[in-house]
Formats: C-alpha cells, sequence, structure tokens
C-alpha cells in the first residue's frame, strides 16, 4: 500500500489533515537544505509521538566503530556517519501554562507545505486543549540559499477563544543523538555555551574528528506586526540553552517569535573565529529581516529553476514529482565546494552512513553538468582527484602496488568505510565509474585541460589497478576477473561479471589513449605527472595487453553476454511470475536464496551498455534488454532509470514510462515503505535522465549533441533546458512535434532523430 496522501500541486508538496501514522515520513519528504547544511521537517514545538529528529551539516561526520562479526584484513576500522548536529530550530510553546503538542490536543485544519519554487515550509493548524482552549498556529522555515549559515522560522501563535498567556521557548540543544549508531554511543563534545541578551550560541565538536560547530540561534518577537521587547528567562543546562519569553494576549492577538539560527563550522572558518562569524552572520541576518532574506531565497531558487525546471502538461503528479527531485537535488548539492558530495540520503536522514557512493559519478554527475555551470560537476570530479592518495593507499592495504589506487564503495574523506566484504573488497566497478565521470565530463563539455589537470592522474592510478586486478587464465588464455560483485548485488564474488570486465578493458582503452593524448597536446603535463606518478612507458603494453585479452561471458545460444560465468545455471523464470507476496525479494527471502536465484537487484549489464551506447547496435542493445530486464526486480532506486532510457531507446515508450513511474515517485508514494528513513537523493538524478536521456533521448557523442524525443501518452507536452558548452538549448516536445529554442549568441549545430539542424543565435527550430 502506497502512502498516497501528499496532494498533487505542480510546485507544491502539500499535506491536509494531520495522520500520526505520517509524521516520520513527512519529515522526510519535507526536508530542507541548502547544501551546506539541511534538516528533517522536524516540528518547531514538542512533539511526544514518534519522531525522527534529525539535522546535518555537509562535511561533518563521525568515524563510528565498525560492528561486524567476523573481521576480515581489510576491513575499514570506522563506518562514517552522517552526523545529527545540535538542534536549532526547537521552541517550545505554552499556552496559559499547558504544553502545546500535537500528540496530545486536538489538530485542526492541518496544513503542511513544501514551496518548491522558493524552498520555504510552512505548517498552520489550529491546536485545542482539553479546558477548550484553541490557538491558530503558522510557521514558516527556510534555510537560506544565499546566507548558507543561516535558517529562518516565523512563528506565530492566534488565541481564538481565550485572553491568556503564550510562552516560547526557543532553544538550542547538542544533546541530540544518533538513531544510527553502532555502540549508543554520544558523539559530541560539548565545548561552550555562550548567552547574550537576545542570543545563545553552544560551542561543540565532534568526538574523533574534531569538527567544531557553533550552533546558534537569536530572536525577535513581534505582536500584531510590532517588535517587543519581553525579559527572558535563560536556563542552561549541560548540552542546552533555552531562552523563555512570556506575555499576555487577546483573544485574535497574533503573538510571533522570529528565530534566526544555523551553523559555522571548522571547515569554513578558523576555530577560534567561529562564534565572532556566527554573531556576524546572524546579526546580518536580523538586520536584513525576514522579509528580505526571502526576498533574496526567491531570487538564488528562481536562478536554479531558470534552468534546471523541466515543465510536463497533462500530468500534474509527474509535474509535482520532476520537480520534487530537482529540488532536493539541488537542496543536496549547489556545487561551490568540492569538499561536499551528495549522499545517497542527502540531508534528509541518517541511512548509509558516509556521502559518497559511485552514484555520484554514475546517475548524478550529468544531472548537474546539463543544469549548472560546468564548475559544478568539476568540483565533483576534483573531489575525488584530491582523494586519489587515500585512494592509492586503499588500493594498498588490499595488497596492489605502484600507484593503483581503489577509490571506496562509500567514503567521507576518501578512506572506504563500507564493511561488508562482498561490497568492500569485490565491488571494485565503482572504480571504473571513477574514469567514466572523466570521460563524461570532458565529452560533455569538451574541457580537455581536465584531463592534464587532473583526470590523467586519476585514469593512470585506475588503469594500474584494473591491470594488477586481472589474472591471466592459461586455460582461457585470456585475463580473467575473479571474485566481484557486480551492480547487482544480489549476486556476490561471482567470477567475470560481465559489466566489471567491460569497464576494465575500457578504462585501459581509455588511459592509452589519454597518454597519446597528452604526449601530443599538453607534452609538459605529461613529463609533468609521469613524474609524478613514476610513470613507465612498459606500463602501457601490460594494460594493451590486458585489455586486448579481456575475456567476456558470452551465450551463443541466447545472443548475449552473460552477467557473470555460468549465469545460465540458474533457473531463469521472469520476475513477474513471482507472487506478490514474495517481493520484495530482499525482504522476504534469505540470502543464500536470492543469491541462488537470477533475480537482479539493478541494472548489471544493461548499466554497461547504458554506459556505452554508442559501441552497440540497438538490435544488440534490444537482444540483451529483453534477457535482462524480466529478471530484473529492481530493489535498488537506481534501477528503473537506467531501464527506462533504454526502453526510451528501443522506442518503447510504454515500457520506459512505466519505468520513469517507479523512479519519479519513489519518495513521495513511499514505493519501498522506507520514505521515513530519508529520501533517495541519488536516484532522483536518475528521474532527471529517464526525461532528458530517456523520452528526449539526449546524447552527446563525437563532439555532437543529440536528440531524438518521445512523449508519453499521457503527457500533453515537456519540455526542458540543458547548458551544453556555450550554449542553452530550450527543448519542447508533444505529440505534434517538438521545438528547439538556443537561448545562446551564437548558432549550435545538433541533430535531431538522426537529421543535423542548425539552430541560429536566439531562433527557435519547429521540428
Ligand atoms: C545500490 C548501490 C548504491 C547504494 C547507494 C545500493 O542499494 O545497490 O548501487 O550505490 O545503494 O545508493
Amino acid at each position: 500500500m502506497n502512502l498516497d496522501y501528499i496532494k498533487p500541486d505542480e510546485w507544491k508538496i502539500i499535506e491536509e489533515g494531520f495522520d500520526k501514522e505520517n509524521i516520520t515520513a513527512s519529515e522526510s519528504i519535507f526536508s530542507i537544505g541548502n547544501g551546506a547544511m539541511g534538516q528533517r521537517a522536524n516540528f518547531e514545538e514538542h512533539y511526544s509521538g514518534e519522531t525522527f529528529q534529525g539535522s546535518y551539516i555537509g562535511g561533518i561526520y563521525y568515524p563510528d566503530k565498525t560492528r561486524v562479526g567476523w573481521w576480515k584484513n581489510g576491513y575499514p576500522e570506522y563506518f562514517a556517519k552522517v552526523l545529527n548536529a545540535p538542534n536549532w530550530i526547537g521552541i517550545d510553546v505554552k499556552i496559559n501554562g499547558k504544553q502545546l503538542d500535537l500528540n496530545t490536543c486536538r489538530v485542526i485544519d492541518f496544513s503542511r507545505e513544501l514551496n518548491m519554487k522558493n524552498g520555504v515550509l510552512t505548517r498552520s493548524f489550529i491546536a485545542e486543549f482539553d479546558d477548550g482552549d484553541s490557538v491558530k498556529i503558522q510557521s514558516t522555515r527556510f534555510l537560506s540559499m544565499t546566507s548558507t549559515e543561516v535558517g529562518v522560522i516565523k512563528y506565530s501563535v492566534t488565541p481564538i477563544n481565550f485572553k491568556g498567556e503564550i510562552e516560547f521557548s526557543p532553544y538550542l540543544d547538542a544533546g541530540i543523538i544518533n538513531e544510527d549508531s553502532n555502540y549508543d554511543e554520544f558523539f559530541w563534545e560539548i565545548l561552550d555555551k555562550i548567552e547574550t541578551i537576545d542570543a545563545g550560541f553552544i560551542l561543540s565538536k565532534t568526538l574523533k574528528t574534531g569538527f567544531l560547530v557553533c550552533t546558534a540561534m537569536k530572536v525577535e518577537l513581534v505582536l500584531n506586526d510590532y517588535i517587543v521587547n519581553i525579559d527572558k528567562e535563560s536556563q542552561i543546562t549541560d548540552k542546552k540553552i533555552t531562552n523563555t519569553y512570556k506575555t499576555e494576549v487577546n483573544s485574535g492577538d497574533t503573538f510571533s517569535i522570529v528565530k534566526y539560527g544555523g551553523y559555522t563550522q571548522g571547515m569554513n572558518h578558523p576555530d577560534a573565529e567561529l562564534l565572532n562569524v556566527s554573531k556576524r552572520r546572524l546579526n546580518e541576518a536580523v538586520e536584513l529581516g525576514f522579509d528580505a532574506l526571502l526576498e533574496k531565497q526567491n531570487k538564488a531558487w528562481n536562478k536554479i529553476w531558470d534552468t534546471a525546471d523541466i515543465m510536463i502538461s497533462g500530468d500534474i503528479k509527474a509535474q509535482q514529482a520532476i520537480r520534487f527531485n530537482i529540488f532536493q537535488l539541488n537542496q543536496t548539492y549547489s556545487g561551490d565546494d568540492s569538499r561536499l558530495n551528495i549522499g545517497p540520503k542527502g540531508f534528509t536522514g541518517e541511512k548509509y552512513g558516509g556521502s559518497t557512493y559511485w552514484d555520484t559519478e554514475a546517475y548524478c554527475i550529468p544531472f548537474y553538468m546539463s543544469t549548472k555551470d560546468k564548475d559544478v560537476a568539476k568540483n565533483l570530479l576534483i573531489y575525488r582527484y584530491n582523494q586519489l592518495d587515500k585512494a592509492i593507499e586503499n588500493a594498498e592495504k588490499l595488497g596492489f602496488s605502484k600507484g593503483a589506487a581503489l577509490y571506496p564503495m562509500v567514503t567521507m574523506n576518501g578512506e572506504e568505510c563500507h564493511n561488508e566484504w562482498e561490497i568492500t573488497f569485490e565491488e571494485i566497478h565503482r572504480n571504473g565509474a571513477m574514469v567514466y565521470a572523466i570521460y563524461n565530463y570532458v565529452n560533455y563539455t569538451g574541457d580537455k585541460d581536465y584531463i592534464a589537470s587532473h583526470g590523467m592522474e586519476v585514469i593512470i592510478a585506475i588503469a594500474r589497478f584494473w591491470s594488477q586486478r586481472a589474472t591471466f587464465s592459461k586455460d582461457k588464455d585470456q585475463f580473467v576477473i575473479l571474485g566481484v560483485t557486480g551492480p547487482n548485488e544480489y549476486e556476490n564474488n561471482v567470477n567475470n561479471n560481465w559489466y566489471t570486465n567491460y569497464l576494465a578493458k575500457w578504462c585501459l582503452e581509455y588511459a592509452l589513449e589519454n597518454i597519446e593524448f597528452l604526449k601530443d597536446q599538453f607534452p609538459e603535463d605529461f613529463v609533468r605527472i609521469a613524474e609524478k606518478v613514476k610513470f613507465n612507458e612498459t606500463e602501457t603494453q601490460t594494460w594493451e595487453n590486458v585489455a586486448a585479452k579481456m575475456y567476456f561471458p558470452y551465450s551463443e545460444k541466447h545472443g548475449v553476454y552473460l552477467q557473470q560465468d555460468g549465469f545460465l545455471d540458474k533457473e531463469l523464470i521472469p520476475a513477474d511470475q513471482l507472487h506478490k507476496s514474495e517481493r520484495p525479494i530482499n525482504q522476504k527471502w534469505s540470502w543464500d536464496r536470492i543469491l541462488r536465484s537470477p533475480y537482479i537487484k539493478q541494472a548489471d549489464v544493461l548499466q554497461g551498455f547504458y554506459f556505452f551506447e554508442n559501441l552497440f547496435d540497438k538490435d544488440v542493445l534490444e537482444k540483451h534488454f529483453d534477457f535482462y530486464e524480466p529478471l530484473t526486480v529492481h530493489e535498488s532506486s537506481l534501477s528503473p532509470c537506467v531501464h527506462s532510457i533504454l526502453a526510451s531507446k528501443l522506442e518503447r515508450t510504454e515500457k520506459a514510462y512505466e519505468m520513469y513511474l517507479r523512479t519519479s515517485r519513489l519518495d513521495l508514494d513511499d514505493y519501498n515503505h522506507e520514505v521515513h528513513e530519508g529520501l533517495h537523493i541519488t536516484s532522483m538524478a536518475g528521474t532527471w535522465l529517464s526525461i532528458v536521456q530517456g523520452f528526449g533521448g539526449m546524447r552527446n557523442f563525437n563532439n555532437t549533441l543529440s536528440f531524438d524525443p518521445t512523449i508519453p501518452k499521457n503527457w500533453k507536452s515537456y519540455s526542458f533546458k540543458i547548458k551544453y558548452r556555450d550554449h542553452t538549448i530550450k527543448v519542447f516536445k508533444n505529440h505534434e512535434g517538438c521545438k528547439f529554442y538556443n537561448e545562446s549568441d551564437t548558432p549550435i549545430d545538433i541533430i535531431v532523430s538522426n537529421q543535423q539542424v542548425t539552430i541560429q543565435n536566439k531562433d527557435l527550430v519547429v521540428l
């Protein structure tokens, strides 16, 4: 059963009516963020029912000690936890001495809205107490996109039927814990609590990692639109600062508190400066005031939406969903800090400790590359470049040498922090995604300098890894790659996963190509890099040899590459023959049964066909799609989008649409019954891909941008914009045809459904 309580709307996420069952789900869905910090949509006032409190700061983590049954050499010592940070949003409210708590009072006309146009979260409701007192509450909150260390809340109380006392107790609470913690440890050390007339600050430090954070609040009180001064009573306890402000109000009066708050943190300022910067940020915010901050917020989001928006007409739920996904991706990563990355849950939950998976390289980069300036995608690449030394160390721990690098499966700072052997040691295909992302970026942006400035070092280190990881099989007279897990994590420790072998071969060839490219185009850089990484020309012979003699399992009978050796020994019963009660198999079946089954968690062979579509004929793609898709259970949120794109390519728009629906409203309709844990941020990029590369058919091979637009039956039209090199192109498609508008000052040649088309500057082409 899907939750399905979110009201359809083009620009807003709306919840109407109060249902305690939905609290934790809504806390995820209504999350807000600004790239530097983010928080779940917890209520400001006390809530005694089930809730999952979460507030997160980009880059701040805790290395929780690994808990495993059987320790294996090479395991990481820790599992990085996305840390729940001190809570600055809390405002306890008392009405005539009674605590406002939606779990205990009667809640009428509850409505919560997240406006995706500007990232503003609002809530309004009437609360009725047992003694008959009724109040109307209205709250508005956002995290500033322009001053990213600051957020603001305006919280108003209006007595409906009584005259009496309203009490606000805004607080800072550093006594927060992580839901996800291996040994139930407390992750913060409280260093100082500072209190001024209208502000409070808590300086705290993460244990072990030593990240210093200053959490701050400053308040203004407003009675019927006039700022009022009210003496406060302060209470400072071990980990908390609470200020209490009381006033007498008449029925119909509105008493509001404006709470400015947020974090400054040691990654951005010297530790000794944190408190001062915090004070400055809050003063600046208060000086600007709520309305001016909001105005800036509107402008910042307008700018984002100007290129990122996708408009769908004729299907309001699809419209809402795609905007939700684009919105969340922008809340999670804004692209100006190469130390940050895109966690699978972003700032919306704790699951998947660590911030960075191959998801970024394989799924997210195209989204940021096409909707933002190229520096944003470049920053994501530089993040990995800066972690190359750690990737080399990681490979050394596992027995590799001579500068071979294995990037971690999950990381915060470049160190591996995943500790399931079949993934940590075996899911090595992730290394290929690092190189694929460089290729994708250079191919799309034309920024070949990147190879010389950063990319080549990564490409060499990864080529070294593959050449060492492949084993020469005398029996086959070919190179094999043994003991791996492909993207399909429902198979472990297999030999010759086709996707991994293919990617390894491709990486080696790409390395060889770029060595020649550098020698030719950037000879000085070539010499510099060769010296730095101790590159030896004889290495290329090994790379050539391994690439040329790579083994690929293939079935003549079926005319397809096999996912791995022995795949045909399985009982190939299509997934649609499984009874509903057995799905999802990862919750219903034992692990050994899953491993023996033919069922595929997410695109594996087909992931390779997606990456390298240009290297295969369409009929070969079709054969593989028809062989593997029926066996795929799509139990990773990263799965449907790849299948949707390939189905579009095969002109199977219905199938593409079916897959698209599974990705686009995954969280809004809670398909996997887990939205309460947080949102699936990285797969949201997949939804964007399903439209732009799927229905829109956008590709970029041989320095040419091409489209092959199709449209789902029940949409009237859709449009999107992409930035491509110096151009911004708007694509519109309906059932009659398509239009391309070139917003830029220079013409561009593109290919539309195999025909070359020139679009003049600021011109529209209708096809
Ligand atoms: C998927 C991985 C992915 C991870 C984080 C897993 O369920 O199988 O491919 O990297 O989730 O999104």
